[in-house]
C-alpha cells in the first residue's frame, strides 16, 4: 500500500490543470451499455475506480480499450452482448457505484444479478430508492443471497417521486428510462452537473431528455439506443481541493480544464473565509489568499449547495481561519473520518453527530495519519501541506480512487509529495 510523504509549509503557486469528473465518467461508461454500438468517452480520467468499472465491463463480458490522450484518456466502450449477467461481491464492495449498470442491464437484457453494496466507511448508504424506482418501470426485484436480481419483460415509463435526493440513483432511472416504454417522468431528482453530463451522452446516443439540471426529468423511451462520442466534465471536487490547496498554504493558483459554473457554492463559501477567487478565462478559476482566513459556517447540501464532496477539505480550512466554524453535514452520517487524524496534527475540533466545530487557528504540525476515505484522504494531504513538518499518510489508495496521481499536479505547482511504494 502506498504512502504519501509531505514536507509542509510552502505556499503553492503556479497552474494546475483539473482532470475529468470521476463521478461523471462512472455512470458514463454504464450508460455504454445500453446500445450494441461503440461508445466513446473523451477526459476520462486515470483513477482507480475507473478501473474498477473497466474489470466489472469486462466480468459482464463487455470489451473496452483505453487509449492515452493530452487530457485524460479516451476509452472505448461496446457492449455487442451480456456474456455473464452478473456483478459480483468482489467488484462491488470495492466500488459502491457498480450498481450503474442495474439500471442499463435490466432495460436493455431483461436480466441481471447485481451484488448489494453494503454498507461504507461514510454511512450506510442504501440503494432502496434505485430498487424502488426500478419496480415502478415494471422490474421484478428479488433480493436473494446478498444479491439483487433484476428482472423485465420490456420496462413501461411511470411517474417516479424520489422520497431523497440521489446521485446515482437519478442517473440509474434515467438510464433504464431510455430504454422503457413511453414517458417517464423522474420528481425530486439530483441536479448535479454530473447528472446533467450523462444526459448529454444520453441525447447523443439517441435518448429524448428534457430538464436534466432540474429536478424534474421528463425521459420519451425510444427501442433502440446507437453509439455515440462524449466528452466527460471537469471534476469540480477536483478544482475545490485545488483552490483549498492554495488558500490553505497562502498561496496563489490558477486551475485550469474547469467549469466555474459548477462551483458556485464553494467559491462563495472560500470569498466569505476570506480567499480570493476569480474566474479567469471561461474555463480557469483563481484563488490567492494571504494566509489570513477567517472562520465561516457551512452545511453541505445537494447541487447547486456546497457539496459533501468538499467538505472534508473545507474542514482542513477551517483549522487555518481565526475563529469558531460550525460544519453540518447533512448528506452523509458518518462524514467525519478525517476529524480525528486533522486532531493529530493540532487540530481543534469537536464532532457531535452530524455537526463540527472546528476552532482556529491551531498551528498543524506533520504526523501520521491514515487516509480513510476518497475525500478525508484529501483533507489530509491539504492539512499535509499547511503542516510544518514531514506528514505521513497510510493507505492512498483511497486517494487514488478519484484524484488522478494529485502528488504529480502538486509538485508542479511547489507542493513536496513523495510516493512511498511498498
Ligand atoms: N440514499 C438512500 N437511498 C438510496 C440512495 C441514497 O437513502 O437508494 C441516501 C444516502 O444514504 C445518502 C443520500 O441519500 O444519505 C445521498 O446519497 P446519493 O445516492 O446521492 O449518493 P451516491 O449516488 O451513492 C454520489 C457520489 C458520491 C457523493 C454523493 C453525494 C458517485 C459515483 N458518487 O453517491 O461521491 O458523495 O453522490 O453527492 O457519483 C465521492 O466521489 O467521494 C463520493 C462519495
Amino acid at each position: 500500500m502506498d504512502k504519501f510523504l509531505i514536507e509542509g509549509g510552502k505556499p503553492l503557486e503556479g497552474r494546475v490543470a483539473a482532470s475529468g469528473a470521476k463521478n461523471a465518467a462512472l455512470p458514463a461508461m454504464a450508460a455504454a451499455l445500453l446500445t450494441e454500438d461503440p461508445v466513446i468517452l473523451r477526459n476520462v480520467p486515470r483513477v482507480r475506480d475507473i478501473g474498477t468499472l473497466r474489470s466489472l465491463l469486462d466480468e459482464l463480458g463487455v470489451d473496452s480499450s483505453v487509449t492515452h490522450e493530452e487530457h485524460g484518456n479516451r476509452l472505448e466502450i461496446q457492449a455487442r452482448k451480456l456474456l455473464n449477467p452478473v456483478a459480483p461481491y468482489e467488484l462491488v464492495k470495492q466500488m459502491r457505484a457498480s450498481v450503474l449498470v442495474l439500471g442499463p442491464l435490466v432495460a436493455r437484457f431483461g436480466h441481471v444479478r447485481v451484488s448489494l453494496p453494503g454498507g461504507c466507511a461514510i454511512g450506510a448508504r442504501p440503494i432502496n430508492l434505485h430498487l424502488k424506482g426500478l419496480e415502478a418501470l415494471g422490474a421484478t426485484i428479488k433480493i436473494e443471497h446478498g444479491y439483487v436480481d433484476a428482472r423485465s419483460d420490456g420496462l413501461r415509463g411511470a411517474t417516479l417521486y424520489f422520497d431523497a435526493i440521489t446521485v446515482t440513483g437519478t442517473e440509474n432511472l434515467m438510464m433504464a428510462a431510455t430504454l422503457a416504454s413511453g414517458e417517464t417522468l423522474l420528481q425530486n431528482a439530483a441536479r448535479e452537473p454530473e447528472v446533467e453530463d450523462l444526459a448529454d451522452l444520453l441525447k447523443a446516443m439517441g435518448a429524448t431528455i428534457d430538464g436534466a439540471g432540474t429536478d424534474t426529468i421528463r425521459i420519451r423511451g425510444v427501442t433502440r439506443m446507437h453509439g455515440a462520442e462524449h466528452t466527460i466534465v471537469p471534476d469540480r471536487i477536483e478544482v475545490g481541493t485545488f483552490l483549498v490547496a492554495a488558500a490553505i498554504t497562502g498561496g496563489h493558483l490558477i486551475v485550469e480544464q474547469a467549469e466555474p459554473a459548477h462551483l458556485t457554492a464553494v467559491i462563495a463559501k472560500l470569498a466569505e473565509a476570506g480567499v480570493k477567487v476569480r474566474t479567469q478565462a471561461p474555463r480557469a478559476l483563481e484563488a490567492e489568499s494571504s494566509g489570513k482566513l477567517c472562520a465561516a459556517d457551512m452545511t453541505t447540501h445537494e447541487y447547486p449547495g456546497f457539496a459533501t464532496d468538499m467538505q472534508a477539505q473545507y474542514m482542513a480550512l477551517m483549522t487555518q481561519a481565526e475563529g469558531s466554524a460550525v460544519i453540518t453535514e447533512a448528506i452523509f452520517e458518518n462524514r467525519y473520518l478525517h476529524a480525528p487524524e486533522l486532531l493529530r496534527m493540532g487540530a481543534d475540533i469537536t464532532v457531535n453527530g452530524r455537526r463540527a466545530v472546528v476552532r482556529g487557528k491551531t498551528p498543524l504540525s506533520g504526523a501520521k495519519v491514515q487516509a480513510s476515505d476518497l475525500r478525508a484522504s484529501a483533507s489530509l494531504v491539504l492539512a499535509g501541506l499547511a503542516a510544518e513538518g514531514e506528514t505521513l499518510i497510510d493507505r492512498v489508495y483511497h486517494i487514488d480512487r478519484g484524484y488522478e496521481r494529485i502528488e504529480e499536479k502538486l509538485n508542479k505547482v511547489g507542493a513536496r509529495i513523495r510516493r512511498i511504494s511498498d
